[in-house]
């Protein structure tokens, strides 16, 4: 017999990708070359100083427990990014360092919100939210992002608010969109978070893969009164490819950082140790290597934007950060080619993946339905490769 599992897993959701990855596994362990465009990492290694930095870390014996809230040295370090990258004044007991950025999400909502709260989730958007709302206790609430460039809709937020919204989170430069939202539309968040009185969660894990000069703006800055009511999330995932060191932070009024370090202090602890040491060198050392990946994807999305846009019925938002690609693929809902039918975004990646062994993910994980989710983290060759089996692919589709 098997024992239940808890009411909170019952309702909680492992990634929609499972089967797609599990998928592509079985598909190269039969030998067969696919090219990923599902991956949300850099394809870059991580810079070599900062590598060096955690060496130096280990060797120094520098592998104890930490405080939890992360070294000092490291939240001064990102104290002072802050301040000349965001124009945000944070003390150091308004920083916590975590697990990746995904801690400091999940570890933010279950310091804000439980049973009985909403939160608004402006969409699509990142996979993790809805669940991470979930595990928080509360109930996601997804409000779409407006026009062809998936623009915040602060009149659709501002219906979707109720005497039981506590908090908004978005995602910019965002993922699955690309979109970076402008200054204008934040301050116009700003003003309905104040009027509300709602806490606003802000990932800023992509703010330097921007391109076409489109700045990143940060929501914390507009004043004191609306940095009180945000809570900053970034990392070190994307900007310095560092996926796999797992390394993120929030910046938060006192009170909040105070809930999310208990938290912290009863699961994870702090991050790892030689970790922290090798994100000051990140924060601190040369951004040379940052500048170049920059130039790279920003070459791959001119690409890979350029022949989508030229498929027939494709069209194609203006990503303007991140390395994601989210084409509307609508006018292909409803086709067919021989025993592929294709009634929504899963067919459609299905069919990708079978026919040209091209890994996309479906739009409906981001709730973005009929679209499709590119990510351009893989070589300008591979791209090349992608786009013409995407094109030939629904050339076929009648
Ligand atoms: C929008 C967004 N936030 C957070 C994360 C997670 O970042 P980390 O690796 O720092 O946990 C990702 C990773 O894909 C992401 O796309």
């Amino acid at each position: 017999m098997t024992r239940q599992l808890s009411k909170l897993t019952s309702q909680f959701n492992a990634s929609p990708t499972a089967n797609l990855i599990a998928k592509i596994a079985t598909l190269r362990e039969a030998g067969q070359k696919i090219i990923s465009l599902n991956i949300g990492e850099p394809d870059f290694p991580t810079p070599p100083n900062i590598k060096e930095a955690a060496i130096k870390a280990i060797n120094d014996d520098f592998t104890k427990y930490t405080a939890t809230a992360g070294i000092l040295p490291l939240r001064e370090s990102i104290a002072d990014k802050l301040l000349h990258d965001n124009n945000l004044h944070y003390d150091v007991s308004e920083i916590a360092v975590t697990v990746g950025a995904k801690q400091a999400i999940a570890c933010a909502l279950m310091a804000i919100v439980g049973e009985g709260d909403e939160v608004i989730i402006p969409s699509p958007c990142y996979v993790s939210y809805p669940d991470m709302v979930k595990l928080a206790y509360a109930t996601p609430v997804t409000v779409p992002l407006k026009g062809d460039n998936f623009d915040l809709d602060i009149e659709a937020i501002d219906q979707a608010v109720n005497e039981h919204t506590k908090a908004i989170i978005i995602c910019t430069p965002n993922n699955p969109t690309g979109t970076v939202f402008s200054e204008a539309s934040l301050r116009e968040l700003a003003r309905l978070v104040l009027k509300h009185d709602l806490y606003i969660i802000t990932d800023e894990i992509y703010e330097k893969l921007i391109y076409d000069s489109h700045p990143h703006f940060s929501i914390a800055s507009i004043s004191d009164e609306v940095k009180d009511h945000t809570i900053t999330i970034n990392g070190f995932s994307k900007t310095y490819a560092m996926t796999g060191w797992r390394l993120g932070y929030v910046a938060a009024n006192k009170n909040v950082i105070k809930a999310i370090v208990a938290i912290l202090s009863q699961t994870t602890s702090a991050p790892a140790s030689m970790v922290q040491m090798a994100a000051i060198e990140a924060l601190k050392g040369p951004q040379d290597a940052v500048d170049e990946m920059v130039k790279q994807y920003d070459q791959r999305r001119r690409y890979c934007l350029k022949r989508l846009r030229a498929m027939n019925h494709v069209t194609c938002a203006d990503s303007q950060g991140a390395f994601y690609l989210f084409p509307d693929m609508s006018a292909y809902m409803g086709t067919s080619y021989g025993d592929y039918i294709i009634k929504d975004d899963y067919d459609l990646c299905h069919y990708l993946l079978e026919s040209e062994h091209i890994a996309c993910v479906p739009g409906s994980v981001y709730h973005g339905p009929n679209h499709i989710r590119l990510s351009y983290s893989c070589s300008l060759d591979e791209l090349k490769e992608a786009m013409d089996g995407i094109e030939n692919a629904l050339t076929r589709l009648k």
